[in-house]
């Protein structure tokens, strides 16, 4: 994924924890009696734990392994590797701008973003959700307080992108109100 870097922003704004809205099935009527996650502004230190999340959530679902797939481990690097790389990009392109879902304690989920003032645009690059905690309406939540964001930042609209390969993704966005504008090809060689 493409990032547009801006300058970072206040945190100030975005800095108030707000309770996530479980809009299916309560993670508290589970049997391990989970807390509602509460959304809170990431800050530097949960970046390993983020980047931890990408790995483990994101197979099936990247451009990094689509390409490794095809050509093989590349610079003896895996596309693991490659993406929790993004996460560090997206940090520094945009600290401020990227949210936590945390329940007890733990980041189950997170949202970045970054800011094109200029164009008047907000772009989400990556968004994850801890498996044991999907379905419940949190990658909905993150994805609105993003778009809260953009519109606090005084941004007119938002953009995101997903693979074709991710179903989830396909069904999500255009519930959230995103219209799919367009497809790209990717393609690959080896040098
Ligand atoms: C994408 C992701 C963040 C969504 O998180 P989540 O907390 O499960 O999201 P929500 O519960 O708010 O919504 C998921 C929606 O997808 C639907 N869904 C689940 N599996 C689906 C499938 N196989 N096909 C289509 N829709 C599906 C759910 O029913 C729900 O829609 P609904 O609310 O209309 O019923 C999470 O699945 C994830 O981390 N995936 C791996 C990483 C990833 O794909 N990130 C996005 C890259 S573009």
């Amino acid at each position: 994924m493409k990032s547009s870097r801006t300058p970072a922003r206040s945190p100030q704004r975005n800095s108030r924890p707000v309770a996530a809205k479980p809009t299916k099935v309560s993670p508290n009527s589970g049997r391990n009696s989970r807390r509602v996650p509460v959304l809170r502004p990431a800050v530097a230190a949960d970046l390993p734990t983020i980047r931890q999340l990408t790995v483990d959530s994101f197979g099936g679902v990247t451009l990094e392994e689509n390409v490794e797939r095809a050509l093989g481990r590349l610079n003896n690097r895996d596309w693991r590797w490659r993406k929790a790389r993004h996460l560090d990009a997206d940090f520094a392109a945009n600290p401020s701008g990227a949210f936590v879902a945390e329940s007890d304690g733990r980041v189950v989920g997170y949202i970045t973003t970054v800011l094109d003032p200029e164009a008047g645009r907000g772009r989400i690059p990556n968004l994850a959700v801890s498996a044991e905690f999907r379905g419940q309406g949190l990658g909905r939540q993150l994805i609105e307080r993003a778009l809260d964001y953009f519109r606090s930042e005084g941004l007119v609209y938002a953009t995101i992108e997903t693979m074709a390969q991710n179903e989830v993704g396909q069904h999500l966005y255009p519930a959230c109100g995103f219209v799919e504008v367009a497809r790209q090809v990717h393609y690959a060689r080896k040098l």
